[in-house]
């Protein structure tokens, strides 16, 4: 059983303890445990998603002041629709009034803001608010916070495998020219590195559909915390570990 009174204990205080050269330069985070961590309170699950937002305000700046370019936080996946009417709604409340009430800071913090996944199904209101996000940050220069919204691994490479067949079909490309590489520009991801580290928070061990085709070689990192308990001092504790990974690529350890 988790004790969802205890306070988290304090890891790696600061990021001395970091190699500052050795960044990721992606991270995916999977923010779980909103729900258990309402329950564990006796409050609406929705309270769990208001506290979620707190967290994303809190490790978006860390991860800004630590130099991760690109932050993928996965905010809605393409199962989630499956949710009570009632709480996916209070979902897209919570995107529309987060972008609406931080873009000032957000601006001012230097943060693009971006999405992945396929938004065309989100309220109107939703999709208005993500591309003003968009439109204003776009030429700022500090970390990008892709949200994945409407988000699933597998209809992106779906998705993907559609619009190559089509690419290929008006002759615009060969089938040659299909490899492992260009197939990351039909990803939703096009342009960005695929994340070297994923965190999932609140106990589950698995990927849920989160960016299956990036994550081939992304180091993974799991907590017993739920999201809005997670705090900067586990995203450095994650980024220490990463740092202590031998990542060999399916190679060897070099010597
Ligand atoms: C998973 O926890 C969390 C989600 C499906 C939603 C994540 C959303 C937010 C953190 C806030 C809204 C996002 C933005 C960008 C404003 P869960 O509900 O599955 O938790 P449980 O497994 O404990 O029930």
């Amino acid at each position: 059983m988790f004790n969802f009174f205890k306070k988290p204990k304090p890891i790696h205080k600061d990021s001395s303890a970091l190699d500052m050269d050795r960044i990721p330069k992606h991270i995916g985070i999977i923010m779980d445990g909103n729900g258990r961590w309402a329950k564990g309170r006796n409050l609406p699950r929705t309270m769990g998603h208001k506290a979620g937002v707190e967290t994303i305000r809190k490790i978006l700046k860390e991860c800004n002041r630590l130099g991760v370019r690109y932050l993928t936080l996965y905010a809605f996946s393409t199962e989630n629709w499956k949710r009570p009417k009632d709480e996916v709604s209070a979902l897209m409340t919570l995107l529309v009034e987060y972008l609406k009430n931080e873009l000032k800071e957000l601006h001012e913090n230097n943060v693009v803001v971006n999405y992945v996944g396929n938004i065309a199904r989100l309220p109107e209101a939703a999709q208005r608010a993500l591309s003003d996000a968009k439109e204003m940050t776009k030429d700022n220069t500090g970390v990008q916070m892709n949200l994945a919204l409407n988000y699933g691994g597998r209809e992106e490479i779906v998705r993907g495998v559609r619009d190559i067949a089509e690419a290929v079909h008006s002759g615009a490309i060969k089938v040659e020219d299909i490899t492992e590489e260009s197939f990351k520009d039909y990803l939703y991801t096009k342009g960005q590195p695929d994340p070297e580290l994923i965190i999932r928070p609140s106990g589950e061990l698995r990927l849920s559909n989160f960016l299956l085709y990036q994550s081939a070689y992304s180091e993974l990192w799991f907590s017993s915390i739920n999201w809005p308990d997670f705090s900067e001092d586990h995203l450095r504790g994650a980024i220490a570990d990463y740092q202590k990974r031998d990542r060999r690529f399916g190679g060897v350890k070099s010597e």
